[in-house]
């Protein structure tokens, strides 16, 4: 049974989808059909293809009440547009179907845990958004919400924790019975990822509390994510209102790894803790396992803070990452693009131990859609103290990403990206590497640069507002580089096989 209000949705978004320019929209990395999206929602297989749903709002460019978009793909990189999935259509979720997870159910039917909100008076008759965890269940197209929804609500809440701040179930089956996450709120203000046990999913139990923040990294917490990569059990959360700690944590909505030891997910203990990506757009990360073992994450390539700078000359606002592998390497995970990129690689251009002193330019390296990697290394010892590219250059603009070898720190800044508004434009962040040598990996899509730093040890994500006729590469340093260079157009073949 599809709703008038989801039919409404699905017509308004395919009549509108044609009108976004092609020109404007990235060629690889997924968008809304039209309009508003945030968070992947869940991002998992299901018969042999991956499917990711997302916040949606397809009526405007700006946040709104909440329904879940719909893509699949096979690789990772080219996607195809499916009707939209859910729509706040019901009682336990009409004032928004908040973000939630996926996964494919033994009788071959595929099963979303989302959050339903509700709104509706408290005991003191004042109307008050309730968040809550609700089902339903489909055929990968079409999804019927369960009757008893919310399955979860405030009732199964332990003493004290938020019957207002509870959402972003992840599900997942373990050893014949079915688990969730969610991201809760406790009584010192400070976000906790709650656990819950199914035999059916759709009657839960309370099971424990996985990890709480205690004040100590942000305040709530967000969109978790738990599972076990290399033996180890990694809970991911995406923190907000972050106080800024060194170079690792930025203030604001941040995102972490939470590196934990534990028989069982009731008894994880914390041993550390990481930033996932160094950048300025990037959060709500979930992750699936591929049929290949390869743990795969994808991320919102956006930011709250900046969300009130959508464009409005565009028809769309907010994009995901490229699908990133992610992998563990001397106790910490390190992170790297999908190798299904490498099918999209049009023409090749190398240079190898170019001494670059002063500035310059290579021919043939330039362009908006790419994937380049490029190694600098000092000349002989101390031999530069600075390295600098400069992307999508045009006279008055460019994106900066450069590496200072004597504090090991490397500095994105798009403070000349064609930003019309005061916002965060710079972010820095330490390299383990030796000092004399660096290497950056850079993905572009036209307004999108995701940097992975020594072989993935480090990622950083941003967006830019240049216009895309600004293609320019240079590069700089105070002394002499040494510099190897690779770079694969990827506009080609992916503007032939443009999805939506
Ligand atoms: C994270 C988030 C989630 C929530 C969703 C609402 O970006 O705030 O916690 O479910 O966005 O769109």
């Amino acid at each position: 049974m599809i709703s008038e209000k989801l039919k409404a949705a699905r017509a308004y978004e395919s009549e509108n989808s044609k009108k976004i320019p092609e020109t404007d929209r990235p060629l690889y990395h997924v968008t809304g059909g039209v309009g508003w999206i945030n968070d992947p929602n869940g991002f998992s297989m299901y018969k042999g293809e991956y499917h990711l749903f997302f916040q949606y709002h397809p009526f405007s460019t700006k946040w709104g009440p909440m329904h879940w978009g719909h893509v699949k793909t096979k690789d990772f990189v080219t996607w195809e547009r499916l009707p939209i999935a859910l729509a706040p259509d019901t009682v336990s979720d009409g004032a928004g179907c908040f973000s939630g997870s996926a996964l494919e159910l033994s009788d071959g039917r595929m099963l979303l845990a989302y959050t339903g909100v509700e709104r509706k008076k408290d005991a003191e008759g004042i109307e008050r958004e309730y968040q809550q965890q609700c089902i339903a269940v489909g055929d990968g197209i079409d999804f019927e919400k369960a009757s008893n929804n919310p399955v979860i609500a405030k009732e199964l809440l332990p003493e004290g924790f938020s019957a207002h701040d509870f959402r972003d179930p992840k599900i997942w089956q373990e050893n014949g019975m079915y688990y969730l996450a969610a991201a809760n709120r406790a009584s010192d203000g400070s976000g906790a990822i709650l656990l819950y046990k199914s035999t059916d999913y759709l009657h839960w139990s309370f099971a424990g509390i996985i990890d709480q923040c205690r004040n100590e990294y942000g305040r709530m917490w967000e969109c978790p994510d738990c599972f076990l990569l290399d033996g180890k059990r990694i809970l991911m959360t995406s923190p907000q209102e972050m106080l800024s700690d060194g170079a690792e944590f930025h203030a604001g909505n941040g995102t972490v790894f939470l590196y934990g030891e534990g028989e069982q997910w009731e008894a994880f203990k914390r041993t550390g803790i990481q930033s996932i990506d160094y950048g300025i757009d990037f959060y709500a990360p979930q992750t699936l396992l591929a049929s290949d073992g390869r743990r795969i994450m994808i991320a919102w390539m956006q930011n709250w803070a900046t969300s009130d700078y959508a464009n409005e000359e565009r028809k769309f606002f907010g994009e995901m990452t490229l699908p990133r592998v992610l992998e563990m390497k001397n106790g910490k995970i390190i992170q790297n693009p999908v190798k299904e990129i490498a099918d999209y690689y049009g023409e090749k251009t190398e240079y190898h131990n170019v001494s670059l002193k002063g500035e310059m330019e290579l021919a043939g390296i330039s362009g908006r859609v790419l994937d380049m990697t490029v190694t600098a290394k000092s000349a002989f010892e101390n031999s530069f103290t600075f390295f600098k590219m400069r992307l999508a250059k045009s006279k008055q603009m460019d994106t900066m990403i450069s590496y200072d070898a004597r504090t090991k720190t490397v500095r994105i800044d798009r403070s000349r990206s064609g930003v019309r508004a005061d916002i965060v434009n710079m972010r820095e962040f330490f390299v383990t590497s030796e000092s004399g040598r660096i290497k950056f990996r850079i993905l572009m899509d036209r307004h999108s640069v995701e940097l992975f730093v020594n072989d993935g040890e480090q990622a950083a994500t941003m967006m830019l507002y240049t216009p895309v006729e600004a293609q320019d590469i240079v590069f700089e340093t105070d002394g002499e580089v040494i510099l190897d260079v690779e770079k694969y157009d990827l506009e080609e073949k992916l503007c032939r096989k443009n999805m939506m």
